[in-house]
């Protein structure tokens, strides 16, 4: 475990620290995912639009949403293929499912349904013409047998397109705010490196590329998608408040007081002084979008 520690204490090699929890841990995560997920969508659509744009999915076709968060990609894939497709939004958490199923709804949208799965060993009932998914294939803890599922959940030549983050130190937007905040709360933190489940498993290209090959796939392309997280001025209290409830310190940051939750919007504030610009901060970060094709 990371705790908030001094200035200039060593921290632990990321190798050191503890896997993220699966179903638990989403769930606790749901609520806050669900409530900022508006807000943060022109963030996560940044990298995730062109991964929808790559799988290109077309009316009448049948689309899974992979760790399908509050439903917001599910939604928009649903609109794309029309009311002859169909979606399914799968996830481990079945907070987050519930939190898709309202999503849905209040949408209007009838051609997406929702299930709690583990993708790395539920049945997720195909075939399906294509499988997309922005940010949901880093937590598995068994990637072979992940990607091996959605292999065979695909018809052949269906196409999975994904946004994963590239590595840790491509992603100030994360670390930066996630290790000022750490110390602020006095907060143990968990962010694991490239091969644990995490952000950052899937951030090497040869690692990926090998996993997806070795599990049937084809035609397997990684391309990085840069793109800084703004800041505004005028809701910069709401915004770094945001990232911190959605991010690896939510648990802590929730369970703190008011008192204690200043403090750390106040560190975050001054750890992204390097980063101004005359309207806010911009602090950079990059994707990846993997497309492959079940072989
Ligand atoms: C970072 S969130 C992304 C949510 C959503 N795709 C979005 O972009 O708003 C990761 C999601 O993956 C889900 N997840 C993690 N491991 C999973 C697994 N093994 N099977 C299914 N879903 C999983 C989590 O519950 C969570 O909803």
């Amino acid at each position: 475990m990371l705790r908030g520690r001094a200035m200039g204490e060593r921290y632990p090699a990321a190798m050191d620290l503890p896997e993220i929890d699966g179903r638990e841990f989403w769930d606790r995560r749901a609520e806050a995912w669900d409530r900022r997920s508006d807000a943060l969508e022109g963030f996560s659509d940044m990298y995730g639009a062109p991964v929808m744009d790559a799988l290109d999915p077309q009316p009448g076709q049948r689309i899974l949403d992979i760790g399908c968060g509050p439903g917001t990609t599910a939604v928009e894939l649903a609109r794309r293929v029309g009311p002859g497709g169909q979606v399914v939004g799968v996830d481990i958490s079945g907070e987050m499912v519930a939190a898709a199923e309202r999503r849905a709804e209040r949408a209007g949208v009838t051609n997406v349904s929702f299930r709690m799965v583990d993708v790395q060993d539920g049945d997720l009932e195909p075939p399906f013409d294509g499988a997309y998914s922005r940010f949901g294939i880093m937590f598995f803890t068994d990637p072979a047998r992940g990607f091996a599922n959605i292999a065979r959940a695909l018809r052949p030549g269906g196409r999975l397109a994904a946004a994963v983050w590239s590595r840790l130190e491509d992603n100030p937007w994360m670390f930066v705010p996630t290790l000022a905040a750490a110390i602020a709360l006095d907060a143990e933190l968990s962010l694991p490196g490239p091969g644990q489940p995490g952000p950052f498993s899937l951030a090497d290209p040869t690692h990926l590329t090998a996993l997806l090959t070795d599990a049937g796939f084809v035609d397997v392309s990684v391309e990085p998608v840069p793109g800084p997280r703004r800041i505004t001025t005028a809701s910069a209290d709401d915004e770094v408040r945001s990232l911190l409830e959605v991010g690896p310190l939510g648990d802590a940051y929730a369970g703190a007081n008011d008192a204690a939750q200043e403090a750390a919007v106040a560190a975050v504030m001054g750890a992204l002084e390097p980063y101004a610009d005359p309207e806010g901060w911009s602090v950079p970060g990059v994707a990846l979008r993997v497309v492959a094709a079940a072989g």
